[in-house]
């Protein structure tokens, strides 16, 4: 007799730049002893992939290259998180068949998760409307723009950061919201069944715990 296909709770957690998606992701997983996957780190690899290669990520054949090499990138290289990384990440992620390579190891990461573990949450743009459409709980996270690149800049430059280095971070997050909202494919928008939360005025602990009384339904 064979065992039971045990069911998986997937949380699905979209938003812009900075929304404070990652940090719920990270709570949530924490909290409920899930498997967390930042998705937005895969596609980051692929842009720093291709800028490593000398490569240009706008043009399909070398961002298909450094996506089929997307695992000899070490995740928790600091020069991931950069902004001009989040740039090349966002030009590759609207190009088709890089987000179909990406696709599979997402799905299988919310099928099967890491650690033999009963739930995983997955955040990034597209989690709720195309990754993992059957999610059990969907959030869409939003945040001013001027917020966001507030968190932004404290994050990569501490209080050490200058007037200039925020308004090219204000001026970047524009733009990478603009290029992810419009593009063809899976554009970042809320899921129609998603929860919004927004967190312009509210710090982090007071989302996780609205969002972990919308999950308690
Ligand atoms: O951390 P931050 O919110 O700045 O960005 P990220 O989640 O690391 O994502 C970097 C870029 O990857 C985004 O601007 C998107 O263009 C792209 N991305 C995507 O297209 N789909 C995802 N599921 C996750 C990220």
């Amino acid at each position: 007799m064979t065992a039971p296909a045990k069911s998986i709770t997937v949380i699905a957690i979209d938003g812009p730049a900075a929304s404070g998606k990652g940090t719920l992701a990270r709570r949530l997983a924490a909290h409920f002893d899930y498997a967390h996957l930042d998705t937005g780190a895969l596609y980051r690899a692929v842009g720093l992939g291709v800028l490593r290669a000398g490569g240009n990520p706008e043009d399909e054949a070398d961002a298909v290259r450094a996506a089929e090499h997307v695992a000899e990138i070490d995740l928790d290289d600091p020069a991931l998180r950069s902004e001009s990384t989040g740039a090349a990440a966002s030009k590759v992620a609207a190009i088709p068949e890089v987000r179909r390579i990406l696709l599979d190891y997402q799905r299988q990461f919310a099928a099967t998760p890491p650690g033999n573990k009963r739930g995983a949450v997955l955040d990034g743009r597209d989690i709720g409307t195309v990754v993992c459409p059957d999610a059990t709980h969907k959030f869409f996270i939003t945040a001013d723009v001027e917020t966001r690149a507030k968190r932004r800049f404290l994050e990569l430059f501490g209080e050490q950061g200058t007037a200039e280095q925020y308004a090219r971070i204000l001026e970047e997050l524009r733009l990478r919201d603009e290029r992810d909202m419009t593009r063809a494919t899976a554009p970042l928008k809320p899921a129609e069944n998603a929860h919004l939360l927004d967190t312009t005025n509210s710090d982090i602990e007071a989302v996780f715990e609205k969002a972990l009384s919308l999950i308690r339904g």
